[in-house]
């Protein structure tokens, strides 16, 4: 038998194998550099009894039907309608940047490979060749043991405007499988899944993350065996894949964790923040068009509202869609990329030349993979529609075929015409319908069109937005500097997404927008201050026609936002801690990199069961360091005699800060708390 283990920060892996395919042995916390790796593989292996097959078939990286296997194989293929079941040899491993193993059967070659990341984060991938072509339905990344003291999986399921819900099951006997068939990452099922140990909180306990870094929908399979031992798997969706002869895994991301579910969120925070593609710092503040005119443009109207938000404190104007050829709702046009004359006689130029005169720069909204049928691009080309006729449309759209050449050549030309004529430095790049299937090519399609476009544009910064967070995964997050998270702006809903988004999702990465008095897509109306201060906690922007702010509302807007503006480079920086409170309120402490500085957002909800809300715990501090609490956000409330914190500032160790905390002012619902902290 031979062993090897792959060590990133507190999380190990140890893989042990001898002629078949390997096993995954260790799977979480750092072992001693001394550990007996071969001892290890033998004391996790469990016993044999009656009624049972003479040996356990192996939980291996990929594992097999053919060596009876008694739950979901790692991979399913065919060969001229023939299922493949090689008999895989192991033909050798290579260490010379991280870890890879070879095997080989009949004109097949099967490798899994492991890389240590920064922030103790595991990438992990499977590729697949063949001589002749095959047909791939399901291949799994390294498919990894999950210990059995566990109790639940997290999956997050969503919907336009809210996303991110979490949805959780304890293990059981038999599989619990995502097997996204929407073709995108989705609002359905995140490409993300959490095990947990019993009554973990944000704070306390053990988890291991997952994380499938792909924009075409995936496949998670959490599985307890009859013999009590589980495994995990990712992989694209099934039927997907197609037919060929190479097929490789996107990267699987591990993380372990044994200090609560952040344990396992910042890592991923950081080591997406770290693979996003260069975006302008400090980060501008947005204005965005969308919910202000709609698809109504005229230049007039425009300019006024864009200097009102600059006064505001915006630093980049977005026009949103309506601005191409024939563009007056959502049921045309989409393909035809060319500035619509008649709303535009002068082009965009008028309007952008009074952007940078406000000293903002300017973006513009596109959807390239999408076609209506009523435009010019569809009656030239009616081929270039994924999929066939009958397909039931979404947004009255289709999806072109990304895999085609010809049609991601076309839609080069178009927008680096667009890039080239007019000063653009952001693109907000939306995907709103399914397409009909999954297809791997079609995602590949769209990366190549994304990745040729940024090479020839490198100072254009792209957002990727899919009726909101329709596509959120560190596959597009490579491509993508930001995510339209939601196009819901109801403070009370952005606060749950966007914390619960925070399981993957960095603060600076994450767009959050101050939408109009009455939420559009709720009908709430929510004050000001809790609005601009939910925006505040990520890349924050303003999307409401600004003409429509009394001067009360103007000044808390101005004020947050100033605020915003002076703390954004350290708290873009840092980390999103979640911390554990009662059911009324939802509360997160930002943490500067250098750990001197954090900022805490204490919604309230709703009102609380007790009197008084349960003390706030800290997390993420030195014990042994003093801290200066400050309140800076009073919110309004029936308080008779004002709490400690709501008197003065606070100074106490981290031990005290993250042990009882500190009692909470009396706060209407729906009002934000902020405290600012620093380290002594
Ligand atoms: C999607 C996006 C919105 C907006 C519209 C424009 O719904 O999520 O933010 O851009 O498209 O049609």
């Amino acid at each position: 038998m031979k062993v090897w283990r792959i060590d990133s920060g507190a999380q190990a892996l140890v893989i042990a194998g001898g002629e078949g395919i390997a096993e995954c042995v260790w799977w979480g916390g750092a072992l001693p550099s001394e550990t007996d790796l071969a001892a290890l593989a033998e004391a996790g292996r469990g016993d044999i009894t009656g009624g049972m097959l003479d040996a356990l078939a192996p939980l291996s990286l990929c594992p097999e039907g053919r060596r009876s296997f008694p739950g979901q194989p790692g991979l399913v293929a065919y060969q001229n309608g023939e299922a493949l079941r090689p008999a895989w040899r192991f033909v050798g491993a290579d260490e010379s940047d991280g870890l890879a193993l070879h095997y080989a059967a009949d004109g097949l070659r099967l490798s899994f490979h492991f890389a240590p990341r920064p922030h103790g984060i595991i990438a992990a991938w499977t590729r697949l060749t063949a001589d002749a072509a095959i047909t791939v339905h399901t291949l799994s990344a390294p498919v990894l043991p999950v210990p059995a003291y566990l109790a639940e999986i997290t999956t997050f399921t969503g919907r336009w405007c809210r996303e991110f819900q979490p949805v959780r099951t304890p293990f059981a006997p038999g599989a619990r499988i995502i097997d996204a068939q929407t073709g995108r990452s989705g609002h359905e099922h995140q490409p993300h899944v959490l095990l947990t140990a019993p009554g973990v909180t944000h704070t306390a306990g053990e988890a291991y993350a997952l994380h499938y870094a792909w924009s075409g929908g995936h496949r998670m399979v959490a599985e307890e065996l009859p013999d009590g031992r589980r495994q995990v798997a990712m992989g694209h969706a099934s039927g997907s894949w197609g037919t060929g002869t190479v097929f490789q895994t996107a990267e699987v991301w591990l993380a372990h964790g044994t200090t609560g579910l952040n344990s396992v969120a910042i890592p991923f925070q950081r080591a997406i923040r770290e693979a996003l593609p260069p975006v302008r710092t400090p980060r501008p503040v947005h204005y965005n068009s969308w919910e202000a005119v709609y698809f109504k443009h005229d230049l007039p109207t425009l300019k006024v509202i864009a200097a009102r938000a600059a006064e505001l404190g915006a630093e980049r104007f977005v026009l949103d869609d309506g601005w191409f050829t024939g563009r007056d709702d959502d049921t045309t046009s989409l393909g035809d990329w060319e500035v619509d004359a008649r709303k535009w006689p002068d082009g965009l130029h008028p309007l952008i030349a009074e952007v940078h005169r406000l000293g903002m720069s300017f973006g513009l909204w596109v959807e390239p993979e999408m076609v209506n049928e009523d435009s010019a691009l569809f009656r030239a080309h009616p081929g270039w529609r994924l999929g066939p006729a009958d397909q039931v449309p979404g947004r009255g759209q289709y999806c072109l075929d990304m895999a085609r050449e010809d049609v991601r050549e076309h839609l080069f030309a178009r927008l680096d015409a667009l890039l080239t004529e007019y000063p653009i430095d952001y693109l907000k790049w939306d995907h709103n319908r399914l397409p009909p299937w999954p297809d791997a090519a079609q995602t590949r399609g769209t990366y190549a069109l994304l990745d040729r476009l940024r090479a020839a544009h490198p100072g254009v910064e792209v957002e990727t937005c899919a009726s909101g967070g329709g596509r959120i995964d560190a596959g597009i997050l490579s491509r993508c500097g930001r995510v339209w998270l939601s196009d819901s702006n109801d403070a009370l809903e952005r606060l749950r997404i966007q914390a619960e988004a925070a399981v993957v999702l960095p603060a600076v990465a994450t767009g959050s927008h101050v939408g109009p008095r009455r939420c559009h897509t709720s009908g709430r109306v929510l004050p000001m201050s809790l609005r601009a201060w939910t925006a505040a906690q990520r890349h924050m922007g303003f999307e409401m026609d600004p003409r429509e702010l009394t001067d009360d509302e103007a000044a808390t807007l101005s004020r947050v936002t100033a605020w915003w503006k002076d703390n954004r480079d350290w708290m873009l920086a840092g980390d999103i801690h979640r911390l554990d409170t009662g059911v009324e309120m939802l509360a997160e402490a930002q943490i500067a990199a250098d750990g001197l500085r954090f900022v805490v957002f204490a919604a309230t909800m709703e009102t609380a069961a007790p009197i008084n809300p349960r003390p706030l715990r800290l997390t993420g501090l030195d014990p042994a360091a003093t801290y200066r609490l400050r309140l800076i956000e009073t919110p309004p409330g029936r308080s008779r005699a004002p709490v400690a914190l709501a008197r003065g500032p606070l100074t106490l160790p981290g031990a005290a800060l993250m042990g009882a905390g500190v009692a909470m002012p009396q706060a209407w619902p729906q009002t934000m708390t902020v405290i600012e902290g620093a380290r002594l």
